[in-house]
């Protein structure tokens, strides 16, 4: 199996937004996601911290096939402030280091899709932009993603964000060596 990436287009973003997420994942559906006034279009389309769909390719036509998931990289996929933060949306924090978000298309999850999908993911990030380090941030309530992300070499390295029901900042965030 093998996945393209294409920079995010807009029919792709209008797509991607309208996935919907089955319990306990809903609150990656992007109607959950977003505060008022956030524009969610604007930044999927932003090239500063660019946001990219990915396709299975599956025959010739793998490009008018809808997206299988998305990768994001930069600024976007930051969580609480970052050290020296520029006010600007960016790809790498000052030490060269990136952070990259991504999801696959609700129907595709849970099906062992996962860590090709990371995999192909680092794989375009580290050819196009070089990092010296791959960061992620996820809900320490998502046992999946995490499993997913140790078997792509991820380790927790602390955590992050506005504190959730135990307490503890919501997020693990985990690092790699690209
Ligand atoms: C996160 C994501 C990439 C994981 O990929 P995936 O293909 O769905 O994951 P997999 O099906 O390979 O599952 C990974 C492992 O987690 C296990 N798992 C699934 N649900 C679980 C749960 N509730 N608790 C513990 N383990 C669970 C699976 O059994 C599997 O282990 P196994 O291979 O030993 O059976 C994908 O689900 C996704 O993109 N989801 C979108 C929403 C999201 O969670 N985003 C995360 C953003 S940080």
């Amino acid at each position: 199996m093998e996945f393209r990436f294409t920079p995010m287009a807009e029919a792709d973003a209008q797509a991607i937004r309208a996935w919907c997420y089955d319990p306990p994942y809903t609150t990656y559906n992007a109607a959950d996601e977003e505060p008022a006034g956030f524009d969610a279009m604007a930044e999927l389309l932003d090239p500063r911290s660019p946001h990219f769909a990915a396709r299975l390719v599956s025959g010739a036509a793998w490009e008018r096939e809808p997206p299988a998931g998305f990768f994001a990289f930069g600024s976007a996929c930051e969580v609480g402030s970052e050290p020296e933060a520029p006010a600007a949306p960016h790809l790498h924090r000052a030490d060269g280091s990136m952070t990259i978000g991504l999801g696959l298309r609700p129907d595709l999850t849970g099906r062992g899709l996962g860590l090709p999908f990371v995999e192909a993911g680092m794989t375009l990030a580290r050819e196009r932009y070089h990092p010296t380090l791959f960061r992620l941030f996820v809900y320490a309530w998502n046992q999946r993603a995490i499993t997913v992300y140790e078997r792509a070499g991820f380790t927790a390295v602390g955590r992050a964000g506005a504190p959730g029901g135990d307490g503890q900042p919501a997020f693990i965030e985990m690092t790699r060596l690209p």
